[in-house]
């Protein structure tokens, strides 16, 4: 049996009514059939976060707790104004020691025809700056009102498509988390 690897998938709004909910949800989904995986679920809305992420202001400790047993993270995030929204920037701007050095996966959900693409973009030197590693492939949720049901289910006609996808990042997020947890022992 291979190690297990922790994957935080975060939802990168805390908006009412927001859709890219449902698109997090079917994320942390597929990586729940994974084997050898334990998927934790972020919702910004569970989580009551100092301002601005100052280590002086303190910290939430269940947060605190989840980045530190994460081996890799899922960002699942809506394009705000061709950027990253506020809830997403706020959890990845504090817990830094806990993100370093570890992987992170995107997939970028609009209802346009864009898929937020621009937010995947601008999350790349977010990612930089914080000392963590982006794999590819990226995932993308173009009109994302179109794709999940009432409910918050996926179509029908849109699983084949989006579980190849999603299914390739995992992939590629579970080699490298795997790959840099070894790299990290073997340097201690
Ligand atoms: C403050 C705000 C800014 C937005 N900016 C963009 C944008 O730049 N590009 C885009 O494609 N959609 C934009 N949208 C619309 C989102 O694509 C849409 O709300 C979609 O359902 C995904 O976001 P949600 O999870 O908030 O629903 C914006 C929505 C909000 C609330």
């Amino acid at each position: 049996m291979a190690e297990k690897v922790v994957i935080a998938v975060i939802c990168g709004t805390k908006r009412e009514g927001r859709l890219s909910f449902n698109a997090a949800k079917w994320v942390a989904e597929q990586g729940r059939q994974l084997p050898d995986t334990e998927i934790i679920f972020v919702d910004p809305r569970d989580y009551d976060l100092p301002p601005d992420g100052a280590p002086e202001d303190g910290e939430n400790q269940a947060y605190a707790e989840i980045t530190k047993r994460a081996d890799a993270f899922y960002v699942v995030t809506p394009e705000y104004n061709h950027s990253i929204p506020s809830s997403l920037k706020r959890l990845l701007d504090s817990e830094f020691g806990n993100y370093k050095h570890k992987p992170v996966a995107t997939a970028g959900v609009s209802n346009g025809p864009w898929g937020g693409v621009r937010v995947c973009e601008a999350l790349l030197p977010v990612y930089h700056t914080m000392w963590m590693v982006p794999v590819k492939p990226e995932l993308y949720f173009p009109k994302v009102q179109d794709i999940f049901d009432e409910q918050g289910a996926m179509k029908p006609e849109f699983t084949e498509m989006q579980t190849k996808n999603v299914q390739n990042a995992y992939k590629e997020l579970i080699w490298m988390a795997r790959a840099l947890k070894a790299g990290a022992a073997a340097q201690s």
